[in-house]
């Protein structure tokens, strides 16, 4: 018998080779379920405060929730130490590493340190998960009950799902999105007020007269949620768009954005500042930005831009029937000065643009009184990914 197998082995050694791939193929899915389950259960077993969860799963590990030595008469201005759990890609060198973030923004509250050594866990008053570089199989093991769990993501929905969300019930705190509705509202930009008229009509007059293209856009994400791109390809059946970037005629360096921008503004009569998901709240720096050109945005998505933007700053692509309606309109407004003007008199009024995310509003959250409010998301799903009613442009 066991001769026979040999023999069988030796003269076919792929049985051999099948049986030990087969072997480790299934040892491997073992133990990557093995370390999810148990980063579940962990979780699990951290919301339920370290009381006895559903049953007594072998996989469970022996850490508790650290009662916490955390005294409501803490002084206000004790600084509040903010651990970056998963890491922030590049790019987001708004929230750096040590105190000089909220120095760098001169915030109103500065009293707040940003960390990434795991080490300082225990002691960390916020911790942030950045959905982007987050893993469930690497949650922290320990949490404080005073302890902020920061849900973070600037990107819209369909640009961050998250495999993990039905593991994430009752984990997170707080959030921090561009959602109005956020604990943390971080919007790509704003625009304030000032009543410091730098506006000059004439100038706006000689940049209209000199200007022969009608619209542009930069964009390198040319396959999109929102289905931008069907949309321009429909408006260029009536109006030619000059499209830069990734998915068109030139790309412009990203150190060079506004040289590229105020090079447009010369040339063309619109910006076409669309997203790429149609969602709540979504405007990125894309609109903020060209609010600081002689150019009238053209915007496309789910923001609520008569709340955010100076009073008849933009057009709202969205608002038209078609993109040939908005095409008809465009040329109307690019060939009728006193209509074109309109569209700058805000700049009149004077107000300050930001198009960055602003962190002071993190620090000024940790050491307001919603700091000494428990709170939990129960449903971290449901609340991003339905409630932010994402939708997709469609031709009719
Ligand atoms: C947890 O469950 C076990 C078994 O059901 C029980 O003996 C133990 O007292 C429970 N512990 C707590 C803290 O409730
Ligand atoms: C906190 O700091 C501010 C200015 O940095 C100071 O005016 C205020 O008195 C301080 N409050 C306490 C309770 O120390
Ligand atoms: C959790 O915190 C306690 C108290 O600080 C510590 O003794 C324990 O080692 C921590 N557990 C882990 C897994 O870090
Ligand atoms: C955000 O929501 C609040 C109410 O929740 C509302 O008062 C405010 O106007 C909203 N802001 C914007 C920019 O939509
Ligand atoms: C700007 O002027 C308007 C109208 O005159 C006034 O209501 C508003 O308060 C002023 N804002 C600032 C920041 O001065
Ligand atoms: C772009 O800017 C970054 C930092 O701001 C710099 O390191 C890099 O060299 C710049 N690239 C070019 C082409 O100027
Ligand atoms: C902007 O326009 C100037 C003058 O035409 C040109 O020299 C420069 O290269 C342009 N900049 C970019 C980034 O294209
Ligand atoms: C230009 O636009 C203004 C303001 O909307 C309008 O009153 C005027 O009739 C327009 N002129 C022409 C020639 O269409
Ligand atoms: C944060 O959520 C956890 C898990 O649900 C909860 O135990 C804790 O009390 C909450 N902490 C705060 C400060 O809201």
């Amino acid at each position: 018998m066991k001769h026979t197998v040999i023999a069988r082995i030796r003269r076919h050694p792929g049985y051999f080779f099948a049986c030990v791939l087969l072997i480790t193929t299934c040892y491997s899915w073992i133990m990557v379920s093995c370390i999810f389950i148990r980063s579940v259960v962990q979780l699990q077993k951290l919301q339920n405060g370290g009381r006895n969860s559903s049953g007594q799963n072998p996989l469970v590990l022996r850490d508790t929730i650290v009662e916490e030595r955390f005294s409501q008469s803490q002084n206000e201005n004790t600084s509040k130490l903010i651990l970056l759990w998963s890491s922030l890609f590049s790019g987001f060198e708004f929230l750096e590493t040590g105190r000089n973030t909220f120095d760098h923004f001169s915030c109103p509250k500065r009293e707040c340190e940003i960390t990434s050594d795991r080490r300082r866990l225990m002691e960390s008053d916020a911790v942030l998960f950045h959905l982007r570089t987050m893993s469930m199989t690497d949650i922290p093991r320990n949490r404080t009950s005073h302890q902020k769990w920061i849900f973070f993501t600037l990107e819209a929905p369909p640009y961050s799902h998250f495999h993990g969300f039905s593991f994430m019930k009752d984990m997170f705190n707080w959030t921090m999105t561009y959602r109005n509705d956020s604990d943390v509202v971080l919007p790509y930009g704003k625009v304030i007020r000032n009543n410091k008229s730098l506006f000059n009509f004439e100038n706006l007059y000689s940049v209209w007269k000199r200007k022969s293209e009608m619209a542009t856009w930069m964009v390198s994400h040319c396959n999109t949620e929102s289905d931008r791109e069907s949309y321009i390809k429909e408006l260029e059946k009536f109006l030619r768009v000059v499209t830069f970037g990734e998915c068109g005629v030139a790309v412009c360096h990203i150190n060079k954005t506004n040289e590229c921008l105020n090079n447009f503004s010369k040339k063309f009569f619109f910006y076409l500042a669309f997203e790429n998901a149609i969602c709540d709240d979504y405007v990125t720096e894309k609109f903020f930005r060209t609010l600081k050109y002689d150019m009238i945005p053209v915007v496309f998505g789910g923001g609520k831009y008569s709340k955010i933007a100076p009073p008849g700053s933009y057009i709202d692509a969205i608002s038209f029937n078609s993109p040939k309606e908005l095409s008809i309109y465009l040329y109307n407004v690019a060939s009728n000065f006193t209509l074109y003007s309109q569209y700058f008199k805000w700049k009149f009024d004077g107000y300050d643009i930001y198009d960055m995310p602003d962190p002071c509003i993190l620090c000024e959250k940790l050491h307001s009184d919603f700091f000494h409010v428990q709170s939990v998301y129960h449903d971290i799903q449901k609340w991003w990914v339905t409630e932010s009613h994402c939708r997709k442009w469609k031709n009719n």
